[in-house]
């Protein structure tokens, strides 16, 4: 166990809190920075240039953990005939997502409520599990690590951009915004090792960090630029929230707390 999980102000969600750790508000709040489908950095633009490092191949079978709001799930039915499966633990998320596939004709792809570490994922099936930024909400990633590698194909690939922390020692603000926000990171050696253990192979670990920083800050003069449009939708505390929130991470960034982690294997 890693001294963050044993920090007092640290306890899991229970699961039926986790589910609903969002609003419909707070999710089209941060779509607002991130990007239309999005509650990641870097939008559809990040989206292609991930793929460009992977086998991407027409008609592929993808699961997207983690799907959001459908913004990858959507580009790899339309780009690629892809035939997939997102899976999300927020109920609202899986309800916008849905929504949105409604007014799309994309028959395979789909959406459906469920917790990573317990669904039931149909067996060597997928050439491809995707999962951005969410990882690091779930303390269990071993469970993660063992569902999806049983549900890919021999030789399928696993994508992952994922929050990570430096190897310390962390500043005391950063903890306790790990404590606030139920976030439970590892450092990107030990993720690497977790991913080994659970049987992946060929594993490439890579720091994003730097380009995380930038996409921060290019959101944050975005959002300036476009205060009196923002506030005609939301309020000033929505504003202030969001510059304070994203100030901070870069913050945590550029102390060498927060890392931006990506990584590719195999099974
Ligand atoms: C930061 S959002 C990223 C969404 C999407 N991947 C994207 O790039 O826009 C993280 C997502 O992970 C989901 N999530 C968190 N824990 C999960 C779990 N145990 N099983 C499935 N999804 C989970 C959240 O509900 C949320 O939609």
């Amino acid at each position: 166990m890693s001294s963050q999980a044993a920090h007092p102000d640290r306890q899991a969600f229970p699961p039926e809190e986790e589910a609903n750790r969002y609003s419909r508000r707070s999710i089209l709040r941060s779509e607002h920075m991130y990007g239309e489908g999005f509650q990641s950095p870097g939008g559809i633009e990040a989206v292609e240039a991930f793929c460009s490092k992977l086998h991407m191949r027409e008609g592929m079978k993808i699961l997207d953990f983690g799907s959001g709001l459908g913004g990858a799930s959507f580009y790899f039915g339309e780009r690629y005939g892809a035939t997939v499966m997102g899976l999300d633990f927020s109920q609202e998320m899986i309800n916008i997502s849905t929504e949105r596939k409604e007014r799309k004709s994309l028959a395979n792809v789909s959406f459906q409520q469920g917790d990573i570490r317990t669904t039931t994922l149909p067996k060597d099936t997928f050439d491809l599990a995707w999962t951005r930024d969410c990882i690091l909400y779930i303390p269990e990633k071993h469970l993660v690590w063992q569902n999806v590698y049983s549900s890919l194909k021999p030789g399928g690939q696993l994508f992952i951009t994922d929050f990570c922390k430096g190897k310390g020692p962390l500043s005391e603000s950063f903890i306790k915004y790990l404590g606030h926000c139920h976030y439970y990171l590892e450092d990107l050696e030990n993720y690497g090792q977790a991913l080994g253990a659970a049987g992946f192979r060929h594993i490439r670990i890579e720091d994003h960090t730097k380009a995380f920083i930038d996409s921060l800050q290019e959101e944050l003069k975005e959002l300036n630029g476009r205060r009196d449009q923002f506030l005609r939708e939301w309020t000033e505390s929505d504003f202030d929230y969001l510059v304070n929130r994203w100030l901070r991470k870069i913050q945590f960034c550029e102390q060498g707390d927060f890392i931006w982690g990506l990584f590719i294997a195999e099974k």
